[in-house]
C-alpha cells in the first residue's frame, strides 16, 4: 500500500480537537476550513498526505475524485478505513451523481450526507453531529460500564440511534445497518431485563412521536419473540425489522406526519406511500435482509386483502409481516393521541380480537398476555401507525 506522506503542516504545538477536512480542491477547502474554524478547529488533509496528530472529532470529506473509479488508490481506501474504524461523525458533501456518492458512501461506512450546494448548512450540521458524537461517546461510555448502563442511559442511546436512523432517511440514504444492529440490541437487552412496561415508561418521556413509536413497536416486538421461545437470532431479525417498520415516514412531508388532526384522502394517500419509500430505501444498503424489507413494504397489509400498498391476501403476507403487524396495531392503540388517552389494555384488546380476520387470529392469542403486561404504561403524544 502506498505510504501517506508526512510533514502534514499542524498549527501549533499542543494536541486539540479538530475537525478533519479531506479534500482534493484547495481554494474551496481553504474557503470551508476558514468557515468551520469560526466555531471549531480545522485541519485540511489533501490526497496522499497523512491524518493529523491531533485528536480528531469530525470528518468532512469533500472529494472531486471519483471515489468508485477511484477504489484501487490505496491513500483513499487508507483513509477511508480509518475514518470507518474511528466511529467518528463524519459528514460527506456530496456531488450530486447517484453512482458515485453511493459509492462513496458505502466506503466512508454511512456518513452524514449532505448537498454542498447549501453550504449555509454544512457548519451547523457538522456542529449538530459533532455534539451527537460527544454525547454518544459519554453514553456509550456509560453502557459499557458493567451492567450496560441503566436502563435509562440505555433508552436515550436507542433514542439517539433511531435519531439519526430517521435524519439519514430524511436525506435518502439508507441507515447504517451497524446503527441499526446496536439499537436492535438495546431493545432485546433492555425488553428481556426490565420487561416491556418499563420500556414503554422510558420511551415515552423522550416526545418525538415518530422515534418513540418505532422504540415502542421493536419493544412490543421483543417482548413477543420472548413469548414465542424465538432463538436470539430470530428475536434480533423481529426486533430489528420492527425498528426499521416505518422508516420511510421520514420522508413524508412534516405537515402530514404531524397534522395534529384526522388526514384528508389526499394526504392519506401520501401518508401511505411511506411503505413503499421505506423499503425502496431500505433495498439501496445490501446488509439488510430481504425478509426486513417485506415488513417494511408490507406492515400495513392485511389478510383480508384491506390492507395497503398491494391489499396483499393471506398466503401471500409472510410470517415476519404478521408479527410486526400485530406490535404496530397495538402501538398504535395505546399511544396517546391527541382526541383520546392511550386505550385501556382491555379495550386494545378487545379491538385487537375483532380485527381477527386481518391479523393472524393464532399469533394474537399469543400475544394477548403482552398487552394486559404492557397495561397502564404513561402513554406517548399522538401517532398514526
Ligand atoms: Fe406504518
Ligand atoms: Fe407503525
Amino acid at each position: 500500500m502506498q505510504e501517506p506522506r508526512d510533514g502534514h503542516e499542524r498549527q501549533g504545538a499542543h494536541r486539540e480537537d479538530v475537525v478533519v477536512l479531506v479534500s482534493d480542491r484547495r481554494e474551496r477547502a481553504e474557503r470551508l476550513a476558514r468557515g468551520i474554524a469560526l466555531v471549531l478547529p480545522c485541519r485540511v488533509v489533501e490526497p496522499g498526505a497523512a491524518l493529523p496528530a491531533d485528536r480528531s472529532i469530525a470528518f468532512v470529506v469533500d472529494l472531486a475524485t471519483d471515489l468508485a473509479a477511484d477504489r484501487g488508490s490505496a491513500w483513499i481506501m487508507w483513509l477511508a478505513e480509518r475514518i470507518r474504524e474511528s466511529g467518528l461523525p463524519c459528514l460527506y458533501l456530496a456531488r450530486g451523481n447517484a453512482v458515485q456518492d453511493t459509492a462513496a458512501v458505502r466506503l466512508l461506512g454511512a456518513p452524514t450526507v449532505i448537498d454542498p450546494r447549501q453550504s449555509a448548512g454544512i457548519v451547523p450540521t457538522l456542529m449538530r453531529l459533532v455534539a451527537e458524537g460527544k454525547a454518544r461517546e459519554a453514553s456509550s461510555a456509560k453502557a459499557r460500564k458493567p451492567g450496560g448502563g441503566t436502563p435509562e442511559v440505555r433508552v436515550e442511546r436507542a433514542t439517539t440511534l433511531v435519531t439519526r436512523l430517521f435524519d439519514k432517511a430524511a436525506t435518502g440514504w439508507p441507515p447504517s445497518p451497524e446503527e441499526v444492529e446496536e439499537g436492535t440490541r438495546i431493545v432485546l437487552d433492555t425488553v428481556s431485563e426490565v420487561g416491556i412496561r418499563t420500556w414503554l415508561d422510558l420511551v415515552w418521556r423522550h416526545d418525538i412521536q415518530v422515534y418513540q413509536h418505532s422504540l415502542s413497536v421493536a419493544g412490543f416486538a421483543a417482548a413477543f419473540a420472548a413469548e414465542l421461545g424465538f432463538s436470539r437470532n430470530d428475536r434480533q431479525r423481529l426486533a430489528k425489522a420492527a425498528l426499521l417498520h416505518d422508516v420511510g415516514k421520514a420522508l413524508i412531508p412534516h405537515a402530514i406526519l404531524n397534522k395534529p388532526g384526522p388526514l384528508t384522502p389526499d394526504e392519506m394517500a401520501v401518508m401511505r406511500t411511506h411503505a413503499a419509500l421505506g423499503a425502496d430505501l431500505l433495498a439501496r444498503e445490501s446488509a439488510f435482509e430481504p425478509e426486513i424489507l417485506d415488513v417494511v413494504r408490507y406492515h400495513h397489509e392485511r389478510l383480508d386483502g384491506s390492507g395497503y400498498p398491494e391489499g396483499l391476501k393471506g398466503a401471500r403476507i409472510g410470517d415476519l409481516v404478521r408479527l410486526v403487524a400485530i406490535c404496530d396495531v397495538h402501538s398504535a392503540l395505546t399511544e396517546r393521541r391527541v382526541y383520546r388517552p392511550p386505550l385501556p389494555a382491555a379495550e386494545a384488546a378487545a379491538i385487537m380480537q375483532a380485527q381477527a380476520g386481518q391479523l393472524d387470529s393464532d399469533l394474537l392469542r399469543v400475544y394477548r398476555p403482552i398487552i394486559f403486561r404492557a397495561g397502564n404504561a404513561a402513554g406517548g403524544p399522538s401517532v398514526l401507525s
